[in-house]
This record gives C-alpha cells, structure tokens and sequence, in this order.
C-alpha cells in the first residue's frame, strides 16, 4: 500500500515556483461582473493566439464568467495587492467601489492592471480538480511605462523590477 498523498507538501513544494498574479474578469448571462485572481495564467500558442488557466472546478466566479463565453486576462502590477486579495475571496460583491471599463469584448478592465487580454473560451478540460481553460485571443494591450510586475512566491505578493 502506498503512503497517503502529502497535499500540504505539495502546497509548500509548488509555492517555490514564482507566478505571475493575474484576475481573470468576465460578465455572466445577466452582465454580472465577476472576477477570480490566478496564479496559473500562461501563453499557449501565437499561432492561432492562445492563452490558458487552471480554475477549480468549485469556482463561482468561472462558473458565472463561462456564462458569456468570454473573458478578459487583468495582468496586475506590484501596486495592486489589494486587488490581489479581494478577488482571491469568495462572494459576489467583489466589483463594489471598484470603476472599471468595458474590453473591447465588453469584460472588466480593472483600475492599473499593467496588460490586458480579452478572449472567446477556446476549450475547457476538467483535469482533477481543476479546469484547463484556454482561450481564444480577440484583443489586448498593456499600459505605457510599467516599472514593477507582481509575483506570488511562497504564498506572499511581492514585486520584481523591469531592469532596463
Ligand atoms: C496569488 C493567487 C493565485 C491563485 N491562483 C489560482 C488558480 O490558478 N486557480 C484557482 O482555482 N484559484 C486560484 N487562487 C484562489 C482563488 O482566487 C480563490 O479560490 C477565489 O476565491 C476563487 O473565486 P471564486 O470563489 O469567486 O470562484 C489563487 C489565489 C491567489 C491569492
């Protein structure tokens, strides 16, 4: 019989790999907003332009957002920690005080994300626990003169500087 799975080793082990911290928004059937912060963002393919994440399959928030068939990628700098948390909770009153713009695709653009891109969901692949999204990019951008991107390492916020 094999030794029972050590899951708290495997949280501690994979918070040693640093991620990029992004909020993935989008609107359900209703225009609803909603938004989840990612650690799992990554480029797929340039050609055809892809992008994926891993929601869990619990999320309420993706859960809403697949409603539309779209999504818009928020790429937060070092000065949006606060964002960071409050879209990392659960609940639907993630959005209050908080103005954003429509993408060009219609999704949250939120306050001082450093880049942004909007898809159409590509596929969705259940894989454990998780659900390998990938999507179809439409549109994107990034904001003049970013200084200081946001990285998660060992479970805290901090900040890596564009040398250059
Ligand atoms: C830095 C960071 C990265 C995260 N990355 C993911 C992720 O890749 N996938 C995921 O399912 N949850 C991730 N989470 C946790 C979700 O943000 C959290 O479970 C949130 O409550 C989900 O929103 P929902 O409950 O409204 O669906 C991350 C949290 C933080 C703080």
């Amino acid at each position: 019989m094999s030794a029972p799975f050590d899951s708290a080793h495997f949280r501690a082990v994979l918070g040693h790999v640093p991620t990029s911290v992004v909020i993935v928004t989008g609107l359900d059937a209703n225009g609803a907003a909603f938004g989840i912060t990612i650690g799992s963002f990554t480029s797929v393919s340039l050609d055809p332009p892809l992008v994926g994440f891993f929601p869990g399959t619990q999320s309420q928030s993706w859960a809403a957002i697949r409603e539309s068939g779209r999504f818009c990628v928020n790429v937060l700098g070092a000065h949006q920690e606060d964002m960071c948390w409050r879209f990392a909770k659960e609940g639907d009153d993630k959005f209050a005080g908080i103005e954003w713009v429509p993408s060009a695709g219609g999704n949250p653009v939120l306050p001082g994300s450093i880049a942004w891109i909007d898809c159409e969901i590509e596929t969705e692949t259940v894989m454990g626990d998780h659900t390998c999204v990938v999507g179809l990019v439409t549109s994107l951008d990034h904001a003049e003169s970013v200084e200081n991107a946001m990285v998660f390492f060992r479970g805290k916020v901090s900040s890596v500087k564009h040398v250059g």
